[in-house]
């Protein structure tokens, strides 16, 4: 895979009324082959021209991502989804009334117009249209559908800044399109249309009790057995070493009132062996680690998952940048955005989670960090 390498320009741009300029000199470098960024209501995308392989080869090169993980394709008319899609199932376009524009992605069959390596030649498509107006400003503007992934390097966490996008991608994108903060700080839901009953690949940000009030039978991620780390899977999203920071990221659940204690004891412990740690922590539990020698980013309540979800990634990247060893964190409540929260923290934790009730002492955690 040939290296991308570009100038990068970065152009504020503001989300209530974008620059028609920049949109337009955004448009042109979409067709002309390159690299455009943008925000969107959920992360940072990385876009390219989805009808031209070339072009959406170099995002693959860019995010050093494996050619075998296929990309979104957005769109910024709900009508166009029979321009990248075919055979399509009436309830995608019950879905696209009730959550377009948002957070939801519809795998469906791919059309032939639509570059092969966008769906790493598969014949399915994922689709979004983003609920936001720079993408859509765009999308329109370049007047062809753009397939873009998250705009990080691939097993680091999504961007939720430009600033983010910029110190995964400088160098390998020609324009970042900085609008600020993305509302939602969780990518979308992606489900998968084309299987006898629609599948949640990969939770998101649209809420799998809303997706139900739709899809009685809605088959959720955790009813399937995790795949493992190989090609040919329906989601690649669900792989090891994804979303993670550079940290080892320690998940720890426990019921007991004594489970915030005991992530205290285990902190401590690394510390006094010479490790640098980071503690994401709720407000809830925030006071209870005071004194301790540590890096802490506060989460806010837990009861806002959506003020968590916002800035998940954005707290493990700043510890990652402070340079800890280890990111210990306690899972937190599975409803509505929690789903999308769990699996990402899961992911980040390198699918193992760490069980506090069944653990008789520290002895039993030893064995994970030596
Ligand atoms: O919110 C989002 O979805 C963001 C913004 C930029 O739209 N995009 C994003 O893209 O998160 P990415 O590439 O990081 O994640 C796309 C997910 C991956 O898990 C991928 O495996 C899955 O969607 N996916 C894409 N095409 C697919 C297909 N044809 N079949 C099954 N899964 C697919
Ligand atoms: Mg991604």
């Amino acid at each position: 895979m040939s290296d991308y390498s570009v100038e990068t320009q970065i152009f504020p741009v503001d989300p209530n009324q974008p620059d028609p300029q920049i949109i337009i000199r955004a448009a042109e470098v979409l067709r002309d082959q390159g690299l455009v960024a943008f925000p969107t209501e959920t992360v940072y995308g990385l876009g390219a021209n989805a009808l031209d392989e070339t072009a959406v080869s170099r995002i693959f090169a860019a995010k050093q991502r494996p050619f075998y993980d296929p990309l979104i394709v957005h769109i910024a008319h709900k009508t166009d989804i029979d321009f990248v899609a075919k055979d399509i199932p009436e309830i995608a376009f019950t879905l696209g009334e009730n959550f377009w524009p948002g957070p939801l992605t519809l795998v469906l069959k791919r059309h032939e117009r639509v570059a092969p390596n966008v769906s790493a030649g598969l014949g399915t498509v994922a689709v979004r249209m983003p609920n936001h107006s720079i993408p859509l400003d765009l999308i329109r503007a370049a007047g062809v559908p753009v397939a873009a992934p998250s705009a990080n390097l691939f097993t680091r966490p999504s961007p939720t800044s430009a600033q983010h996008v910029l110190d995964d991608l400088g160098g390998h994108v020609d324009i970042i399109l900085d609008g600020g903060p993305c509302p939602i700080g969780l990518e979308s839901t992606v489900l998968d249309l084309t299987s006898d009953h629609p599948t949640i690949l990969r939770p998101g940000g649209a809420p799998a009790e809303a997706l139900k009030e739709i899809i009685p039978d809605l088959v959720l991620p955790e009813d399937k057995p995790m795949r493992d780390n190989a090609t040919a899977k329906p989601s690649p999203g669900m792989m090891l070493k994804h979303y993670s920071p550079k940290a080892r990221f320690l998940l720890f659940k426990g019921s007991s009132a004594t489970a915030v204690d005991q992530i205290r004891e285990i902190a401590r412990e690394l510390i006094s062996q010479g490790y640098k740690i980071g503690l994401m922590v709720t407000d809830e539990d925030h006071l209870q680690f005071f004194g301790l020698r540590a890096e802490i980013e506060r989460l806010g309540s837990q009861d806002d998952l959506p003020g968590i979800g916002q800035i998940l990634f954005a707290r493990m990247r700043s510890l990652d940048k402070k340079g800890v060893d280890f990111i210990l964190m306690r899972s937190l409540p599975n409803e509505g955005l929690g789903l999308a929260i769990g699996d990402r923290l899961f992911k980040a934790a390198e699918q193992q989670v760490i069980d506090l009730d069944s653990m008789k002492d520290l002895s039993d955690i030893s064995e994970i960090f030596s």
